[in-house]
């Protein structure tokens, strides 16, 4: 029990901080105390030359400095913000917003100091890519090489309007992506034989535990035996061992393409509640599954297949085998290794399973006018509706890929396809005929694209290092005497000659016109595959270009304007970062290849790690997990098994989550099979200690951890932080820092600094990667020593692998491994002494918008624990809800004006949340200020009856909406074209159109489409 006494010094505690500020006369003597203590420089004056060392003299020093290209404003708009708030300087400004024990300053060490100019540090990027060799990796194991269509490449992938965009929450300006995520969705539809695909998942691994776990969940838990076939990929065994151990789920490994499999199924099919196959089989080998599907079926279990995207092109698809699942990874669609990604992964099932599919799914609904029109359908933010009660933590995927993957398909359509998988299979039998003329054998007797050989007269290194050394191929090592290969797209006759070579010793000579054997009649998939229209018609580059370009201009990126997401930070993504995407020293390497082929990758991913560490505070780093509740699941798992080693894994199952919290921390916690415990927060919105003392104490004997987000959900830097976690560890859990608000802490404070035991970041938001539209993401988990020992291993990698691993997390050793690149030059470019200026104007520019809004808006929790927000914050609408006027409204019609809605109802309902990011510049906030405001004008119209009010209602207007609605119609709205249109004058220069009006999200609930619409379809019939 808490005494008062404690209760009142702990309540106390948290509101210190407002007296402390209240003081002008104390804030000054705190300011030079914390000047004393700090070593790293965060002055105005210096903001001036780490800004821009060469704005004063002209030296030898090269001139394209990074800094003042990613921050917006300059040191005089600087000046003038502070100006605005009180401040005369920049450390006085953030003496004052950050609680002084926060507020540590340690000097980074990220090398160098000044950063990379972009130059250099195109040329550093250059020699690193170079220390990793291309080599034509055939190693298979769910990964191919790809041809990624030039015209997709350039206004794809290395298109800002595609690869700035935010997850389509805001339908009305997501049009074109939306469009693109259901042709994703229509492709896998088709090609698995399934009704209901999801928009993309984050890699095979876990999207087959997702399986699992939809699988275990259907049978409401009871049955917990989950059987894979023998012949999976490893990688994706072990990422469902490490999902299955954590809720109690044991799984069997049978060879379910043998009688004796199906005898052993059959013994324990009462216990199993799901199973899950490999369509190739890791060895390539293809087999009816129909048997095992029924035995499952009889007992009304779920059954999953893992089919190659390119195979079911030609093969038969899942669904004749009774799959209710199908799932996989569309990488072979246009998307290069990556050294392990990112690529999307896909997920289909029958209807039955709709409401039960995990991650985001794109449907088809009307708008306001009644209008075919896309939105995010179903559970699209079931995290923050059902906590840990959501079918999984998924928030985002791999919406980039997935796009880039749809329009491969719609690029090459069915006939291409066709083309592209039969050419495959044909090289791959040729070399098959060849190498059963020799004394080596094809274990596998039938085969889409991969062949495993079991070799004689020579071991299996001599003919790897044979690949090697005269073919520059990679095969992959089955066992001493045993490999295996995947021919892929890339495969040419050369290649073809040299395998050929290389297994029976002769050189053979092909004639370019020699026909290929075609796919067995037994194997062959007879029905039609992407009949839609969008897969039939744009095969010409010139209309592939125009495609492309319709999608991309319906859409609102960071190429139009500020995207003020709340959370989110959706920063500059410079070109220089983006550009490490297609550099082929980063692109062309195969996830397993040999590690001494990815020395450059080594170098570059222990130097961010190096750098991480440091900016966290923290000891090690994992680059595994690919998206941030990734990065929390395993973040959990890490404490979970440290608990673990410690003889209390059982007992220490309870997490203390502040009711605040992100959706995904209960829902990843829940994963790891840990009980939600909810901790209050107080009115002023920091977490009530006395609530959280109560809860650690109550629970000591079972408290795992706590999971932290700060500053906090609500934008602020609470002073009763470190108490909290001095709470927690008391009581023997340890402490997780969410780090999606890391971008108010670098070199300021610290994850470690504050006392936390493990964070992730997600480089998606802090660290400059893109959004992608919703993903890639990329989650470094950051953890103290103590954490190290369980950081996750990777069968194919022993670099990460330590006898004390956690299983695989990912499929990937490094996740996501192409991305990376973009965060350490981010990183590297701005080095240590610019890096606090970004946390530091990311604050400013949140208070300056703070200060501008105030007298027309209620800002929540401002001014209460805390005099200043960090760097995000939150717009109270609720006051206007009596009135009839919702966030919705206001969200709604910040689009008129050509920007994006900031995060919505998120941490409070009714509510926008703010985070302008250090890199928009002065003008810019002033113009989102200025469209608030005038918005504010137009509520006071609405509430007193004016009929322009109505505007708000109305919003957003799309262009058919204002061109074409019959002028009497118009006239009684109350409000002109101009106002619908142009609400402020600099809009008729620069405007982003809705290209729909408001969605209705009921209609498209009720009635699911989630593939293309048919005509008929979109008629209504
Ligand atoms: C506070 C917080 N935690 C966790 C996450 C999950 O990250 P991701 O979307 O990368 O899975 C988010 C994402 O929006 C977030 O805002």
């Amino acid at each position: 029990m808490i005494s008062a006494t404690t209760k009142s010094l702990l309540r106390s505690a948290a509101r210190v901080r407002v007296s402390t500020v209240a003081s002008t006369a104390l804030k000054c003597s705190t300011t030079s105390f914390i000047r004393h203590l700090a070593t790293a420089n965060t002055s105005s004056t210096n903001y001036g030359h780490v800004y821009n060392p060469n704005a004063q003299k002209v030296s030898l020093a090269n001139l394209d400095t990074f800094a003042r290209r990613h921050i917006g404003p300059t040191p005089a708009n600087v000046q003038e913000m502070l100006k605005t708030l009180g401040y005369s300087d920049l450390d006085e400004f953030l003496t004052s917003a950050i609680p002084n024990h926060v507020l540590i300053k340690r000097k980074l060490s990220v090398s160098p100091a000044q950063g990379y100019t972009e130059s250099e540090m195109i040329e550093h990027l250059q020699k690193l890519a170079a220390k990793n060799k291309i080599v034509k990796s055939f190693i298979g194991k769910g990964y191919a090489g790809t041809k990624l269509p030039a015209v997709i490449q350039r206004n794809l992938l290395e298109s800002p309007e595609w690869y700035t965009s935010y997850t389509p929450y805001q339908p009305e300006i997501s049009q074109g992506r939306l469009e693109s995520l259901l042709n994703f969705q229509t492709m896998v539809s088709s090609l698995t034989g399934l009704p209901m695909a999801n928009a993309s998942l984050l890699d095979e691994g876990t999207a087959a535990a997702e399986a699992m776990s939809l699988s275990f969940h259907n049978m409401k838990g009871k049955k917990k035996v989950y059987v894979i076939d023998t012949n999976l990929h490893p990688q994706t065994v072990n990422v469902l061992k490490s999902r299955a151990g954590n809720i109690g789920v044991e799984i069997v490994e049978l060879p379910l393409s043998t009688e004796e499999g199906i005898t052993e199924l059959n013994k324990i099919i009462k216990t199993v509640c799901g199973g899950l196959v490999q369509y190739p089989g890791t060895d390539g080998s293809i087999h009816n599954f129909t048997k095992v599907g029924e035995i499952l079926h009889s007992h009304k279990v779920l059954f999953a297949m893992a089919c190659d995207i390119l195979a079911l092109t030609v093969l038969k698809p899942p669904s004749e085998f009774g799959a209710d699942i199908a799932l996989g990874t569309t990488q072979r669609f246009g998307v290069p290794f990556g050294y392990g990604g990112p690529h999307a992964a896909y997920f289909s099932t029958t209807m039955k399973y709709s409401r039960k599919i995990p991650g985001r799914i794109v449907g088809v609904s009307k708008d306001r006018l009644g209008q075919p029109a896309l939105r995010l359908a179903l559970q699209t933010r079931e995290q923050h509706i059902k906590r840990e009660k959501a079918t999984s933590n998924i928030c985002t995927a791999q919406a980039l890929l997935a796009n880039i993957s749809a329009n491969y398909a719609v690029y090459h359509g069915p006939a291409g396809l066709k083309n592209i998988a039969s050419r495959v299979y044909g090289f791959t039998t040729l070399l098959a005929k060849y190498i059963g003329q020799t004394e080596h054998q094809v274990l596998n007797d039938k085969w889409f694209d991969t062949l495993t050989v079991k070799l004689s007269g020579v071991s299996a290194d001599d003919i790897l290092a044979q690949a090697l050394s005269k073919y520059n191929i990679n095969l992959f090592k089955v066992d001493e005497s045993t490999v295996s290969l995947s021919l892929d797209e890339t495969v040419e006759t050369a290649d073809l000659v040299n395998l050929i070579e290389l297994f029976t010793g002769k050189q053979v000579t092909l004639e370019a016109d020699t026909e290929l054997p075609t796919i067995p009649e037994e194997l062959i998939r007879t029905d039609e595959i992407l009949t839609h229209e969008v897969f039939n018609t744009h095969h010409s580059e010139t209309a592939m270009l125009r495609y492309l370009h319709l999608l991309q201009s319906k859409d609102l990126s960071l190429a139009n304007s500020m995207i003020p997401l709340g959370s989110c930070t959706m920063k500059l993504n410079a070109t220089v970062e983006m550009q490490t995407l297609s550099m082929p020293g980063f692109t062309q390497i195969h996830p397993f290849a040999p590690i001494d082929q990815a020395q450059g990758y080594k170098e570059l991913i222990s130097e961010f790690e190096k750098d991480l560490n440091d900016i966290t505070g923290f000891d090690a780093t994992t680059n595994m997990p690919n998206s941030g509740a990734q990065g929390e699941y395993t973040g959990l798992s890490l404490i979970r098994e440290y608990h673990k080693s410690r003889g209390e894994y059982e007992a220490r199952n309870i997490c203390l989550i502040p009711v605040s919290a992100h959706g995904t921390n209960p829902a990843s916690a829940a994963m790891c099979g840990l009980k939600v415990v909810p901790v209050k927060c107080l009115d002023d919105g920091s977490i009530d200690l006395v609530d959280l003392q109560e809860k650690a104490e109550l629970h000591a004997a079972n408290l795992c951890s706590i999971m932290i987000t700060y500053p906090s959900t609500y934008g602020l830097f609470e002073p009763g932080i470190k108490k909290a976690i001095d709470l927690v560890h008391a009581n023997g859990g340890l402490v997780y820092l969410d780090g999606a608000n890391m971008n108010a802490q670098v070199g300021l404070t610290s994850p470690g600094d504050l006392g936390a035991d493990v964070c992730h970041l997600n480089i998606h938001k802090t660290f400059a990667l893109s959004h992608g539209g919703g993903g890639p993401g990329q989650a470094p988990v950051c953890v103290k020593e103590h954490l190290k020992p369980f950081l996750p291993g990777h069968t194919f990698n022993a670099d990460v692998t330590k006898p004390d691993s956690i299983q695989a997390v990912n499929s990937a050793p490094y996740g996501s491994a192409s991305v990376i690149p973009v965060s350490y030059s981010y990183i590297k470019m701005l080095g240590a002494n610019a890096l606090p200026y970004v946390s530091a104007v990311a604050m400013l520019n949140a208070n300056y918008m703070v200060k501008k809004l105030q007298p027309y808006y209620s800002i929540l929790f401002v001014g209460k624990s805390t005099p200043h927000c960090a760097h995000e914050f939150i717009l109270d609408l609720r006051e206007f809800k009596a009135q009839g006027i919702e966030a919705i409204d206001i969200a709604k019609r910040l689009q008129d004006y050509g920007f994006h809605a900031p995060t919505m109802s998120f941490p409070v309902a009714g509510t926008l949340m703010i985070e302008p990011t250090e890199s928009e510049n002065l003008a810019e906030l002033d113009r989102f200020v200025e469209s608030l405001i005038k918005i504010r004008s137009e509520i006071d119209a609405y509430i007193n009856g004016d009929k322009s009010g109505m505007v708000l209602k109305n919003a957003p207007h799309s262009m058919q909406d204002v061109v074409a609605t019959p002028q009497e119609e118009w006239e009684a709205r109350g409000y002109t074209r101009e106002q619908a249109a142009y609400p402020l004058p600099w809009l008729k220069n620069n405007k982003c159109w809705p290209t729909v009006s408001r969605l209705d999200d009921t209609y498209g609930d009720m009635n699911l489409i989630c593939t293309c619409p048919t005509v008929e379809e979109i008629a209504g019939e």
